[in-house]
């Protein structure tokens, strides 16, 4: 549990990550992902509560720990003055990394970035920069990686590289606990997650069993200008249909329709929808994502 002053950062959680696995805490901003991350890296001090990594107190031994661990802070904590080498030495160097010029070359290699190790930071990409974090993070061979929002702001082809990175250093033996609000992105690395919302975990367990627990087999989205509530109480009267959700789209309202069976859009449907005077702008069918799972928790979108 975590306070800062009246804001309950994080409530009371609880969860285990087992070595080699991918864990990933998935939430919207401000769910509390940076806060649990700061309080098991013992960056931040926890109001209440206990956190033990590979056997060992934060609390008490707080040097044990980070020497064990490699952090991707969610914040981007490089010297802009200094170039990518030199960004990694002055962590290598805090670390007391034996054979640290051996030690600074080869991580460098592993995310690519051998060819512009000497350039000044300034001039990289956001996709550099990230990639530059990942080989600070490993200069000193941690067991366990913690990675905050590892592609955040990314282009699909840079976020590609950086998941292939986290799988390789998965299959390498490293334990990684991420943060992400990318729905995609828990799906396509993690083993098992935990969902996040307002400083609680709402739901936990691995993606293709959450996506299981959805409320139905598809997903019809529908597009309206507006959405009243006799339409939603109507449609859920529908046979199989085992849950209607209004969620607010970008430009219009989206009624999100949970079906037991069945992949089209029932006609006893479109007949509520025009007996409304309503016209669908807009449809889509398809099986539950993780945002599904998270709305249909929480009643909010994820990202
Ligand atoms: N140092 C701090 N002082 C005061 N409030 C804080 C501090 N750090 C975090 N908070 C608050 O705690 C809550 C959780 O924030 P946190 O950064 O952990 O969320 P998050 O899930 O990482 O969000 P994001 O996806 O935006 O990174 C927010 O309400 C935030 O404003
Ligand atoms: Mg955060």
């Amino acid at each position: 549990m975590k306070n800062f002053g009246d804001i309950e950062a994080v409530k009371n959680i609880s969860f285990e990550v087992g070595s080699g696995e991918i864990f990933g805490l998935l939430g919207p901003n401000g769910a509390g992902k940076t806060t649990t991350v700061g309080v098991i890296t013992s960056e931040v001090k926890p109001t209440l509560g206990e956190v033990v990594v590979d056997g060992v107190d934060v609390e008490e031994r707080p040097l044990a720990v980070k020497k064990n661990i490699g952090v991707i802070p969610q914040h981007r904590s490089l010297d802009r003055k200094l170039t990518g080498w030199e960004n990694v030495w002055v962590m290598a160097n805090a670390y007391g990394v034996g054979e640290k010029e051996e030690r600074i070359r080869e991580v460098l290699e592993l995310v690519g970035l051998s060819e512009r190790a000497n350039d000044s930071i300034r001039g990289y990409s956001g996709g550099m920069l990230q990639r530059l974090l990942v080989a600070r993070a490993l200069v000193h061979d941690p067991d366990v990686l913690f990675l905050d929002e590892p592609t955040m702001g990314l282009d699909p082809q840079a976020r590609r590289a950086i998941w292939k990175r986290v799988k390789e250093l998965n299959s390498e033996g490293k334990t990684i606990l991420l943060t992400t609000h990318y729905m995609e992105e828990a799906d396509a690395l993690c083993d098992r997650i935990a969902i996040m919302n307002k400083g609680r975990i709402v739901e936990r367990g691995s993606p293709e069993k959450l996506k299981s627990q959805g409320p139905g087999e598809n997903v019809i989205k529908i597009g309206l200008e507006e959405v009243p509530s006799s339409l939603v109480r109507e449609i859920r009267d529908v046979g199989m249909v085992s849950d209607v959700r209004v969620v607010e789209g970008s430009k219009l309202m989206e009624l999100h329709i949970f079906s037991e069976k069945g992949k089209e859009l029932s006609p006893e449907i479109v007949s509520c929808i025009k007996d409304d005077g309503m016209d669908v702008i807009s449809m889509d069918v398809r099986e539950p994502t993780l945002e599904d799972i998270f709305i249909n928790l929480t009643g909010e979108k994820l990202e």
